[in-house]
């Protein structure tokens, strides 16, 4: 009996560690397809950012004061929500190969601090299924 509480303890343990781990969600998409994610922010803001990665200089993608914005393939629409909560919603159409890696929503405002998300996209080969493909290579 002892034994199994120790095990179960261990395993409680695993399963949190690998549950901070996935704290990114990470989304699985092919290539050519459209992809929208939801940001949860913590705190309202005026001026929104989406970045790959950090938001620093070049790596910024979207940048606006406005609740909605486009540019090139990448979009997003701002949500208020409750007093201090909002989400973006970012669309990327046509995906392609490198669009892959991490992405950052970001909400900035005067006096408070920044709130942030961030998500990963892995993009596939669009052309063929890989499990499809090991069946007709067998
Ligand atoms: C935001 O919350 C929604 C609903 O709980 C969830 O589906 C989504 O993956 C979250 N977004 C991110 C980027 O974590």
């Amino acid at each position: 009996c002892h034994v199994l509480v120790w095990l179960l303890i261990i395993l409680f343990s695993v399963t949190k560690d690998s549950l901070v781990d996935a704290e990114t969600n990470i989304y699985t998409k092919r290539e050519g397809e459209d992809i929208t994610v939801r940001c949860n922010l913590t705190f309202s803001g005026s001026r929104k950012l989406l970045c790959k990665e950090t938001c620093e200089e070049g790596n910024i993608l979207i940048e606006t004061y406005r609740d909605e914005a486009q540019r090139g393939r990448y979009s997003i629409k701002y949500e208020y929500r409750y007093i201090r909560s909002s989400i973006l919603d970012v669309t990327i159409t046509k995906l392609i190969k490198s669009d892959s890696g991490l992405y950052r929503c970001e909400l900035q405002k005067d006096l408070s601090p920044d709130s942030e998300d961030n998500f990963k996209i892995i993009i596939t080969e669009g052309e063929f299924d890989p499990q499809n493909h090991e069946n007709i290579s067998l």
